[in-house]
């Protein structure tokens, strides 16, 4: 018989093991090979496949449009990058809310089609049940509370959860409420840095922020933003660790005068 595959990604267990040993997650998103396979190479712990895709690369205004099989054909396109980190599937609006037998059918897909080891749904105890029949079928989830972009509409807009004692005790509740049903990690999105704190303190399992401060067990940015690829409006709390479009426009334009001029390609560039 022969052996299985020697499994080199990150899994759950780790993912874990780092908020009890103190160590932060690093979480970025990515969407095709190239970006995954550099992200992979510096040693990034998971890399996310978000729903973001909608915004970030197929142009939409929201991630909405977004549907299954985009998510499937990207995460598919980022696993065959990576050796190393832990990956993770977005599941797109409407993709397990419809009903649970929809929803484990398409979590599903990620593993079975996509090589994901985990998915990540928005949205609070009105989730815990499938939460609970994904991990059951030993699909992990990561929860994803505050700001749910899928929400939009219903939100009223992107704006900063959690700012009230209801509502931030809703959070806290739903939080609790999620890692009973058996979520392994959560994303907190765009909640004051005391309440990611306070919830952070009181779960298990880790939490990861994204305009959440700095007290989370890890944190994520979507990486065109975070490298300035998009010229997008990029909220508050994206740091720019680089400023690639600016990068991209200056070179495509020493490519342009480059032809225009006669200067490329030159000899080195060229057959004799
Ligand atoms: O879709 C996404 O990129 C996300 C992150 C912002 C957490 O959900």
């Amino acid at each position: 018989m022969s052996s299985p595959m020697k499994i080199t990604r990150k899994n759950i267990l780790d993912i874990k093991k780092m908020k009890s040993l103190g160590e932060k997650i690093t979480m970025l998103t990515a969407y095709d090979f190239p970006m995954a396979s550099i992200l992979d190479e510096s040693d990034i712990d998971i890399i996310l496949v978000g729903d973001s895709l909608g915004n970030v690369v197929l142009g939409y205004n929201s991630t909405l449009p977004v549907t299954m099989d985009d998510m499937v054909r990207h995460t598919q396109a980022v696993a065959r990058g990576v050796q190393k980190a832990m990956i993770v599937a977005d599941m797109p609006f409407l993709s397990y809310q419809v009903s649970s037998e929809s929803a484990l059918a398409n979590a599903g897909r990620f593993l079975k089609e996509a090589d994901a080891q985990a998915v990540k749904l928005e949205g609070g105890r009105e989730h815990a049940e499938i939460v609970h029949k994904m991990t059951y079928a030993g699909i992990p989830v990561m929860a994803h509370l505050g700001l749910t972009p899928q929400s939009v509409n219903q939100l009223g807009g992107y704006k900063v959860q959690g700012k009230n004692e209801d509502a931030a005790e809703t959070i806290i509740r739903d939080a609790k409420i999620l890692e009973e049903a058996g979520a392994f990690s959560l994303v907190l999105e765009c909640v004051p840095e005391k309440l990611a704190q306070d919830i952070t303190a009181a779960l298990s399992i880790p939490t990861i922020g994204i305009g959440a401060g700095v007290h989370c067990d890890g944190q994520v940015l979507v990486v065109n933003d975070m490298l300035g690829i998009s010229d997008r409006v990029t909220p508050k709390f994206v740091k720019k660790y680089a400023h690639l479009n600016q990068d991209i426009k200056d070179a495509v334009k020493q490519y342009i005068a480059d032809v225009k001029t006669g200067a490329f390609p030159d000899a080195e560039h060229s057959f004799r």
